[in-house]
């Protein structure tokens, strides 16, 4: 196996340290345990790798792992066609990739991602297991979209070593890293956060525990009045597409956007926001409920506001 990446940690703020969050400060990140084999999971898993270090995928289904290995392959072969990856670079980075169904290979991570569906109650129970299995100092962080990071935090013993590091779809792709901070979080544990994100060439920008941070906050309203504005017929979902991508610069329209995100991440977020804030603009749109209930997803399911085959 190549050789981890480590990348020591140097807090900038030690000020009321714990006993136990004080030995983070001389915290090595070698090993990421990642969990959720879905569009994130994988993406996130690729970007940790190229980033030097171990990695320890694990899904519910073999199967599910396999896949999740087969799409990190390819991308890394495309980079490589691309010029944008040697590779032997790209066989050093699978060779650091592990994948298990089981939750007690991921207790000797340094740092465990979670990213399995938006659910604050799959959420905490995997927090509350997690806790139990890893090693003291293990900082555990959720990929969460839009939910309480402090609910995930309070369902351990460990609060301040839990934090949410959302990536953004996708994540191979994507600069921005949200580095969430819950009232229960230490400075110590954000600082490693950050220089973790830093680490794989990402751009993080530190916000505070609100549904849906900065970016969904913003983007989720605007995306449910895009379909709002196709119920009442304004005009078709091509031309809304079409319309915000010349008009407005965007890289592509709400619909295939949504299709991107996943529509049933889209309801799960729409859902969430409008919990916490109650404001109009986040009650998601009737059409989005129909079209989930109907198992039309987006792009991962094949079909969603568009076909994808
Ligand atoms: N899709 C996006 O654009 C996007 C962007 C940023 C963050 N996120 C967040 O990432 C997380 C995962 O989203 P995704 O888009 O990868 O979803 P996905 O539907 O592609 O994958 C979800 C994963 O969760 C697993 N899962 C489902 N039910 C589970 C359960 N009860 N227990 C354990 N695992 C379970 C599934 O097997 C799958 O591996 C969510 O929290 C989402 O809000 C999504």
């Amino acid at each position: 196996m190549a050789e981890a990446r480590r990348i020591p940690i140097y807090p900038s703020s030690e000020v009321n340290l714990s006993l136990r969050t004080a030995n983070l400060v001389f915290m090595q990140i070698e090993k990421v345990g990642i969990i959720g084999s879905g569009v994130m999971g994988s993406g996130i898993a690729q970007v940790t790798l190229l980033g030097g270090y171990r990695v320890t995928l694990r899904s519910r289904e073999t199967a599910n792992a396999h896949t999740m290995v087969e799409q990190i392959k390819h991308s890394l072969s495309k980079m490589v066609k691309r010029d944008t990856l040697t590779g032997s670079a790209a066989d050093e980075a699978l060779s650091r990739l592990e994948i298990t169904t089981n939750m007690q290979d991921l207790q000797d991570s340094d740092l465990v991602i979670e990213s399995v569906i938006e659910d604050l109650e799959t959420k905490r129970e995997l927090f509350q297991r997690l806790d139990g299995l890893c090693k003291a100092n293990t900082i555990l962080a959720t990929n969460t979209s839009t939910l309480p990071v402090v609910e995930m935090a309070t369902a351990t013993k460990r609060p301040d070593l839990v934090c949410g590091i959302h990536f953004f779809n996708p994540a191979t792709q994507m600069k921005l890293v949200e580095v969430v901070a819950p009232i229960t979080v230490s400075e110590t544990t954000l600082d490693i956060a950050v220089s973790f994100v830093l680490s794989l060439g990402k751009e993080p920008v530190k916000v505070k525990d609100e549904a849906g941070f900065v970016v969904n906050a913003l983007l989720f309203p605007y995306l449910n009045s895009a379909i709002c504005m196709l119920e009442r017929h304004v005009a078709s979902m091509e031309e809304i597409d079409r319309s915000m991508q010349l008009g407005c610069g965007f890289p592509m329209g709400p619909f295939k956007l949504l299709d991107l995100i996943g529509l049933d991440t889209s309801l799960n977020v729409l859902e969430a926001l409008h919990f916490e804030s109650r404001s109009p603009s986040s009650v998601p749109a009737t059409t989005l409920r129909r079209l989930v209930a109907a198992g039309r997803l987006g792009r991962k399911s094949k079909h969603g506001f568009y076909d994808y085959e």
